[in-house]
């Protein structure tokens, strides 16, 4: 689905917006995250750390549950914005994964500047899904 740059803006925005919640006392790395969903719902996430370093998450994840447990199935992108602009982690990429391989997937700086942009099977390919899991 191509996406217009009115709507990609107003993800990188709400992801912008959203990135003052991070909870990352241990990193100082803030991410914000910003998924559109085929209903046309925007779900933010943080990065929500934990004394208990493992037990963090990251904010690609948080916006996805978010998503999920309001009864969306289908992403048609999220937007990311960190310091420097990285790609999801493999964890996010896998997770993103199960729920649709042509999710655009747009990162920003704080600046809202878009510097890159892919979609989930561009980052995960060959991607273990439930695809593997039919037919048992
Ligand atoms: N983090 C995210 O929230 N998203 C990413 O795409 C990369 C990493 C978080 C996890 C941790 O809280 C901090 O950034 C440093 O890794």
């Amino acid at each position: 689905m191509m996406l217009d740059s009115t709507t990609r803006q107003q993800l990188v925005a709400t992801a912008l917006e959203a990135r003052q919640w991070a909870y990352a006392p241990y990193s100082g790395y803030a991410v914000g995250a910003a998924l559109l969903t085929a209903s046309g719902k925007i779900y933010d996430g943080v990065n929500v750390e934990n004394a208990a370093y493992p037990d963090g998450i990251c904010a690609e994840r948080v916006a996805v549950f978010k998503a999920i447990s309001e009864g969306e199935r289908e992403f048609i992108a999220i937007a990311v914005v960190s310091q420097d602009g990285g790609f999801p982690c493999g964890s996010c990429r896998q997770v993103l994964s199960e729920f649709g391989l042509n999710t655009l997937v747009i990162i920003a700086n704080p600046q809202g500047e878009i510097l890159q942009e892919a979609t989930v099977s561009d980052l995960l390919p060959h991607a273990f899904g439930p695809q593997n899991l039919r037919d048992r």
